[in-house]
């Protein structure tokens, strides 16, 4: 059995857990950043850099404390290296090193989409590769082949915005403050989902990619309008999300074979509405649905430490001069798609 120690502060949260091989979670502390964001509407990342500076060896001691060990008992050190807010991976990521150098332990630098992709089997034991990952974050909206770890085959991405954005656009403009998902999620419970007519981009299309963009800015127009309530406006674009993520994931399993389930993670996995939605497109095609649990979906130290646990175990470490990223695609060989700054 290895003891991973994980680091996360690629956005808005930093976060340190330790976990081991066998699946155990000893210990995951997380301190948000919500309320210094908040005044803003939407993550300002110099405020996030100087954030993580500031709690993230504090967090290490406390997660270390939790879980009764202490840093000479880790087998390996995982941290954020990217993708990100630049000076928030660096900070995780020069953490990690400093830990590793000192305590001379092994350095795991850990793609934090990988993170999202290999979390379902932290909480699920007997999910095994490959497996359809539907990848929804803040940043970024990919349908994945999760063949092996550090093996992802992009099967589909955004040509514009991630769902995550179109939730946290639509919360800002309805004035339901931030985070925006969670906010629509809660307003939409009160909406009716077919009050307000809005577009589905690309739905029913023959190509494989998801489109948000379009969808955001009739939210927009719809609400300056004044025809609609903002619990209408909310629950219509939730569904709208829901409809598109699921008629895309569709056509995505129309085209595999021999998969072992259809799985969600990222931060907009956390959405029940995706979920139950998601289940039963997997119940449609005899797929066993595995989605983590709500707190494993948005961004955390947990899933840094797990990933590390799979990359250490397959002998994947890194050496200090590992750089920090903020951009790093899961599939390098993934075709580029038509879409902001891309020429087709
Ligand atoms: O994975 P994550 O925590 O951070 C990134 O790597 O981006 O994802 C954050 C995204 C945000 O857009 C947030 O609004 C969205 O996940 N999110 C949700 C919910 N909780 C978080 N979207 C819809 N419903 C939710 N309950
Ligand atoms: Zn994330």
């Amino acid at each position: 059995m290895t003891l991973i120690l994980g680091l996360e502060s690629s956005c808005d949260e930093t976060a340190a857990a330790l976990v081991t091989s066998e699946r155990e979670i000893l210990a995951h502390a997380l301190a948000g950043q919500e309320e210094a964001h908040r005044p803003f509407g939407g993550v300002v990342p110099e405020i996030a850099a100087r954030a993580h500076v500031e709690v993230m060896t504090p967090l290490v001691a406390a997660a270390l404390g939790e879980a009764g060990v202490t840093l000479g008992e880790v087998d390996a050190i995982a941290a954020t290296a990217g993708p990100g807010l630049i000076g928030g991976v660096m900070v995780g990521l020069m953490t990690g090193k400093a830990l590793a150098m000192a305590a001379d332990k092994p350095l795991v630098a850990v793609n934090h989409l990988e993170g999202h992709a290999l979390s379902p089997r932290l909480t699920a034991p007997a999910l095994e590769f490959p497996y359809l990952l539907l990848l929804v974050s803040g940043g970024h909206c990919q349908l994945l082949l999760v063949e092996g770890v550090g093996d992802y085959r992009r099967r589909a991405t955004t040509i514009d915005d991630a769902a995550g954005e179109c939730f946290d656009k639509t919360a800002k403009a309805l004035g339901l403050g931030f985070p925006g998902g969670p906010a629509v999620e809660a307003a939409a419970r009160a909406g009716d989902p077919e009050a307000v007519p809005l577009p589905r981009p690309l739905v029913g299309s023959g190509e494989p990619h998801f489109s948000f963009s379009g969808l955001k800015a009739a939210v927009l127009r719809a609400h300056e309008s004044g025809d609609y309530a903002v619990a209408d406006i909310a629950a219509s674009c939730q569904q709208a999300i829901v409809d598109c993520l699921v008629d895309r994931t569709r056509i995505a399993l129309e085209k595999v074979n021999d998969i072992n389930a259809l799985v969600v993670a990222g931060g907009v996995a956390s959405n029940a509405a995706i979920r139950t939605a998601l289940e039963a497109l997997g119940d449609n095609h005899s797929l066993p649905f595995i989605a983590p649990p709500p707190w494993l979906c948005t961004d955390n130290a947990a899933m840094i430490a797990w990933a590390g646990a799979e990359r250490f175990a397959a002998g994947l470490t890194d050496d200090l001069a590992t750089p920090a990223r903020a951009r790093w695609p899961l599939d390098a060989e993934a075709d580029k798609v038509r879409g902001a700054g891309v020429k087709a």
